[in-house]
């Protein structure tokens, strides 16, 4: 059988070898780009000096694109330790998480727990055995920035996937990571480098808001830093794309560039009659 697989030697016979796995998200994450990539991929730029990725989450983009010179940051400290922990210390994370247990009491004690008081491996450890037995893999925080998921049902759900840690590690290698506020960008990317931002989307409705990844949230006055940061970062030549929600709003916020529309399927509502495919736009500068 000949392998069609893109990005694989077309035309080379397969053979009993496994085919080279890629690394993909180790957390669930809200937003995350896994379903939408075949759109979005065709969107990006044919070339680029460095890429950044400055609300990376799961990081589903930047996994199946894995560009050399990559920095990629985020707000949320438990994150970022995450992806340090796995570029530096991958393989004392596998144990640590090889400890953990899907059990509902374990799971509130774990919760429970003060990262602060925890050192970087456990308290990586925590965030991802969290993610995976917390409900709907949710990240959510309360005002006072203490995660708040409930316990999740799951039949005998995956903790510890040692594989992928270590294809993730591999991917992270030579990565910088930050636990920066979006807006420093302005004093790193230069022109000819790419960004793709993936903020918190501004909400359909008043009661769709998903805003809660960190305890200050994103508001419209973030909404309108970010598009004025996309403004100056374009005119100094630097490549961006950026997802959103199809709302008014961010027709007007970015009407000088060019937007398509994708189909996106969202099912972080509540209710069902909610759920379904939406539409998301991707703007871009070139
Ligand atoms: C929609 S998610 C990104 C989804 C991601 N692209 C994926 O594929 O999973 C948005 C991210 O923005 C981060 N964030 C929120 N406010 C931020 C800020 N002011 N600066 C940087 N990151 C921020 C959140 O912590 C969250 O991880």
């Amino acid at each position: 059988m000949l392998n069609k697989d893109p990005g694989s030697n077309v035309g080379h016979r397969r053979t009993a070898a496994p085919a080279l796995k890629r690394a993909r998200p180790f957390l669930k994450w809200v937003g995350g780009k896994g379903r939408v990539l075949p759109q979005l991929q065709p969107l990006l730029p044919t070339s680029f000096e460095r890429y950044f990725e400055p609300f990376i989450g799961g990081g589903a983009m930047f996994f199946a694109l894995r560009p050399p010179t990559t920095e990629l940051w985020d707000i949320n400290s438990e994150l970022i330790n995450c992806y340090r922990v796995i570029r530096d210390q991958v393989e004392e994370l596998i144990s640590a998480l090889r400890l953990h247990r899907y059990e509902k009491d374990y799971y509130y004690a774990l919760r429970s727990l003060d990262p602060a008081t925890l050192g970087p491996v456990a308290r990586a450890a925590r965030t991802i055995c969290l993610n995976r037995t917390g409900f709907n893999g949710l990240y959510r925080v309360n005002r006072s920035g203490n995660f708040n998921v409930p316990f999740g049902r799951y039949t005998n759900p995956t903790i510890c996937d040692a594989p992928n840690l270590r294809l993730c590690q591999r991917a992270l290698s030579q990565v910088r990571l930050e636990t920066e506020d979006f807006e420093a960008l302005d004093e790193r990317a230069k022109a000819g480098d790419f960004v793709y931002f993936d903020p918190p989307y501004v909400p359909r409705s008043p009661t769709s808001a998903f805003t809660s990844y960190s305890a200050v949230g994103f508001k419209l006055h973030d909404q309108q830093r970010l598009a004025a940061l996309f403004t100056r970062l374009s005119e100094r030549g630097v490549k961006l794309m950026l997802s959103n929600s199809d709302v008014p709003l961010v027709h007007e916020l970015y009407q000088e560039f060019r937007i398509d529309l994708i189909q996106a399927s969202r099912n972080v509502n509540a209710r069902a009659d909610r759920r379904g495919a939406v539409s998301e736009v991707v703007v871009r500068n070139y």
